[in-house]
């Protein structure tokens, strides 16, 4: 359990908040490219760590996040028009660029230099894999965006989906680092009542990495093996996880990279980066969203109480909460806690030692930002930001055996 004072921390998000603070020293997802598909086309609005912004496409596609009130008097930048390389407002026609830069101001006279004193907020982003990251910390301190496995896939290779959780990020988060759940939760076949006392309460382990943390988990599977899975945690807030335990790591397997964006405090977008090797077919693509309505929210949500079947719960799966991805039953377990849960009230146990072991992580990280040092995971050394390698890494071994052994060998940052 957590202090109510630190619980307040590390859920904060917004200007100002340490855990905000932390958050602005990456770069993090703020949208698809595809809400912003051609050049010129409709801005959008943008909620990133409690900060409103508008994003749009200039006539040469390049990407603006602009703070969404205009710096004349605050009109609202998503109904302005986009066009001739600029975003301008619908009130006196003051129009941006991509940076920033007060381009004109046609309602002041002709002779005044008014516009180059301004300059409005906006954030660099860069496009990849399908979607669009933003900086939005101190210019000084803008780190390198580190190179991970999607950025050296073909666009036929990746798929990104967005959906919306309401919760804090962190609840979203802590579930990918609670790998008994997986036992309970996503069992959806209860007639396979040996998995749960099979696998149930694994042995856990947590270890410090150089781009956050990694946790282990280790199950006793069949006669004399163990099934071993880890989970790395990227700062600030990322996560790779393994997979069903039926996929094993062959050429068609799709791989997923996962980004968990604080819109603010009480809601959050998951970023799920599908990859794969083989190029992903339209049927792929579109059961791969299936579950996802076209505003981006979960088609099972609360507001329908996740489509729950109390008949499927008794017959079929432990929540009676169908999924074609296991997200729709995660988001029922996190939202139901409410959208902070105060995590003072917690009872934790031995499966929530590599929870802790996160939680102490970023606490640490938050004390050295404070005390002046640079937190985990922040590159500035292109030669040291090469983490193309990192994984999710998941087998069956025989009992005993040294599982850091035999499955090293990817690389240095090795999941
Ligand atoms: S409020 Fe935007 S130009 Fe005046
Ligand atoms: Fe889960």
């Amino acid at each position: 359990m957590l202090s109510r004072e630190e619980n307040e921390i590390l859920t904060r998000v917004g200007a100002g908040t340490s855990m905000g603070e932390l958050m602005r020293r990456y770069w993090i997802p703020a949208l698809l490219s595809e809400e912003i598909p051609a050049p010129d086309c409709p801005p959008v609005r943008v909620r990133l760590l409690g900060k409103d912004l508008v994003a749009f496409r200039d006539s040469q596609g390049k990407v603006g996040l602009l703070s969404e009130h205009c710096a004349h008097r605050g009109t609202s930048l998503f109904y302005g028009r986009n066009e001739a390389c600029g975003l301008r407002c619908i009130y006196h026609g003051w129009k941006y660029d991509v940076d920033g830069n007060v381009l004109e101001t046609p309602a002041e006279p002709a002779q005044s230099d008014f516009k180059k004193k301004l300059r409005h907020i906006a954030y660099p982003c860069k496009e990849m894999a399908g979607m669009i990251f933003t900086y939005m910390g101190p210019e000084e301190k803008q780190p390198l965006l580190p190179r991970y496995e999607w950025q050296g896939l073909r666009q036929d290779q990746v798929w990104p989906v967005k959906s919306y959780l309401e919760c804090n990020y962190l609840q979203g988060i802590e579930g990918d680092f609670d790998s008994s759940h997986t036992s309970f939760l996503h069992n959806n076949n209860l007639q396979n009542a040996e998995r749960l006392k099979r696998d149930g309460a694994p042995t856990l382990e947590a270890e410090d990495t150089p781009y956050g943390m990694r946790a282990i988990s280790i199950r006793n599977v069949g006669t004399n093996q163990i099934y071993v899975r880890t989970s790395p945690y990227i700062m600030p807030s990322f996560s790779i996880v393994p997979g069903p335990p039926t996929a094993r790591f062959e050429e068609d397997d799709i791989r997923g990279f996962r980004f968990w964006a604080p819109i603010d405090d009480q809601t959050t977008w998951l970023y799920i980066l599908n990859m794969r090797n083989k190029p992903f077919s339209d049927e792929d693509r579109m059961s791969l969203r299936s579950w996802i309505a076209s505003d981006y929210r979960r088609i099972r949500n609360a507001g329908n109480n996740y489509l729950q079947s109390r008949e499927r719960q008794k017959s079929t799966s432990y929540t009676g909460i169908d999924a074609v991805n296991a997200a729709e039953q995660d988001g029922c377990a996190t939202e139901s806690m409410g959208a902070i849960f105060d995590r003072s009230n917690e009872h934790l146990g031995y499966s929530d030692k590599t929870i802790i072991a996160l939680r102490k992580m970023l606490l640490n990280a938050l004390t050295a930002m404070r005390e002046g040092k640079e937190p985990p995971h922040i590159l500035r050394d292109p030669d040291q930001s090469d983490f193309s390698r990192l994984r999710s890494i998941k087998g069956v071994l025989p009992a005993g055996s040294d599982w850091r052994k035999i499955m090293e060998g990817l690389g240095p940052n090795d999941g």
